[in-house]
């Protein structure tokens, strides 16, 4: 079957060539490399190691950062259409790189002092370390500035002791940039943004989660018990954690809605292949007028969800501030990306219902960007925040 992307015959909307040779270049890539193993990782909760070396390889792990730190030099378009080309064929690929640049090594690049991008940023892009982010606690998801995992000032360290839950690449990362309260009284004030090695002591791990989708990624509990960690490896000032973790999100919420765009996209492809061999009472089920209006309504949602993402990206790469563009964008892709599944899966029939066919991966794969770097009640939140802000 084939999955080739169906994109329209006019350019994307503002690509440069460059952005036109990524995307081509990224499609080959997961198209060859990661498509016809999504199935079996997704069966098999296997983590995809070998797809982060070829990433690795292929230069994309440090894709939006400078040279001077092994990176690409690339921009935030060039990120969201490589996001959205992993998706397309392995959701789950496009996770633990989406992860890696824009929750642990973006961080970095931003509040990180010249000598940490050298001793830290360089490793990221280089892939020589995997990136993790541990903001979301047992107890407190969505309400960030409630952390109560402490860290507490000791010479020259911080002593963290606590536990975050839902951590993207969890077992498998090395840099772990935790959010940790200093002192509760002073709430979001008095969180701080710690670089955490894998192998630290006191550092473990609680079970592989058993979810719904994205299964091969590897998402865990991490917990600390007297964990040192050196000063050298705060981001910022005690006090900047929640900052930290906000802009942070900014930047990883147009990742999520890049996700959540190749998934509506790869799903489609999909089922565009399904319906122009499948026969129902003598003809194509895509010659069918529900079936083609189906299409359609699915194609118009995704393109505008792609629009959104980039023109979040566009506002991000010239430095302006993008926080309610990057809200808008997940909340709206990550929806699309639901409805597209559960249509796809419809026009599969029973097809779309077991496992031997992609559609309900894909669907099963969706949901979490509808909760993941903030719920869409969250976004809602965000956006309106963001209108009404002093009124
Ligand atoms: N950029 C910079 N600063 C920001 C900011 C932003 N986007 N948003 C808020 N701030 C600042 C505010 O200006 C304010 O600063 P001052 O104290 O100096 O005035 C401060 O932060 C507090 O702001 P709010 O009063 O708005 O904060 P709040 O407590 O009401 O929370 C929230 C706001 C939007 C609900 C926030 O908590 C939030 O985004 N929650 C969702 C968290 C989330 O996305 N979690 C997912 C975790 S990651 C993950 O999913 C796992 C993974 O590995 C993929």
């Amino acid at each position: 079957m084939s999955t080739t992307v169906q994109k329209n015959e006019i350019p994307s909307f503002n690509l440069s060539e460059e952005q036109n040779l990524i995307e081509a270049t990224v499609k080959e890539i997961a198209q060859k490399e990661f498509a016809p193993r999504a199935a079996e990782i997704d069966r098999n909760h296997r983590f995809p190691r070998e797809n982060w070396e070829i990433l690795v390889q292929s230069g994309l792990v440090g894709l939006p950062f400078p040279e001077e730190y092994g990176g690409a030099g690339l921009d935030h378009v060039s990120y969201a259409i490589v996001v959205e080309e992993l998706a397309s064929a392995c959701a789950t690929t496009s996770v633990m790189y989406s992860a890696h640049v824009s929750l642990c090594a973006t961080p970095v690049f931003i509040f990180g002092s010249a000598q940490q991008k050298e001793r830290l940023l360089k490793p990221l892009c280089l892939g020589e370390k995997m990136g993790a982010f541990a903001l979301s606690e047992p107890g407190s998801g969505s309400d960030s500035a409630a952390a109560t995992c402490m860290a507490k000032e000791q010479g020259d360290n911080f002593i963290l002791n606590g536990a975050k839950n839902w951590i993207t690449n969890g077992k498998e990362a090395d840099y772990y940039l935790v959010i940790a309260q200093t002192d509760r009284a002073l709430k979001h004030k008095g969180l701080v943004a710690l670089i955490v090695e894998k192998g630290s002591a006191g550092f473990s791990f609680g079970k592989l989660e058993d979810k719904l989708g994205i299964k091969g990624s590897s998402t865990c509990q991490i917990i600390f018990e007297n964990t040192p960690v050196p000063k050298e490896n705060m981001l910022g000032n005690i006090g900047d954690g929640f900052k930290v973790a906000m802009v942070t999100l900014d930047g990883g919420r147009i990742g999520i809605a890049a996700q959540a765009v190749g998934i509506a996209q790869g799903a489609w492809n999909h089922a565009l292949a399904y319906a122009k061999e499948r026969e129902a009472f003598g003809q194509r089920i895509c010659d069918f007028e529900a079936i083609r209006l189906m299409f359609a309504e699915m194609q118009t949602e995704i393109d505008a969800a792609r629009l959104l993402t980039h023109h979040a990206s566009i506002a991000q790469d010239n430095g302006l501030h993008f926080t309610k563009e990057a809200a808008i964008a997940k909340l709206y892709a990550s929806e699309v990306a639901m409805r597209s599944t559960v249509k796809c899966v419809q026009i599969f029939g029973g097809y779309g219902y077991v496992s031997d066919y992609p559609a309900e991966r894909y669907m099963r794969d969706a949901k979490i960007t509808e909760i993941y770097e903030g719920t869409s009640e969250i976004q809602r939140l965000v956006i309106a925040n963001q209108l009404l802000k002093g009124n």
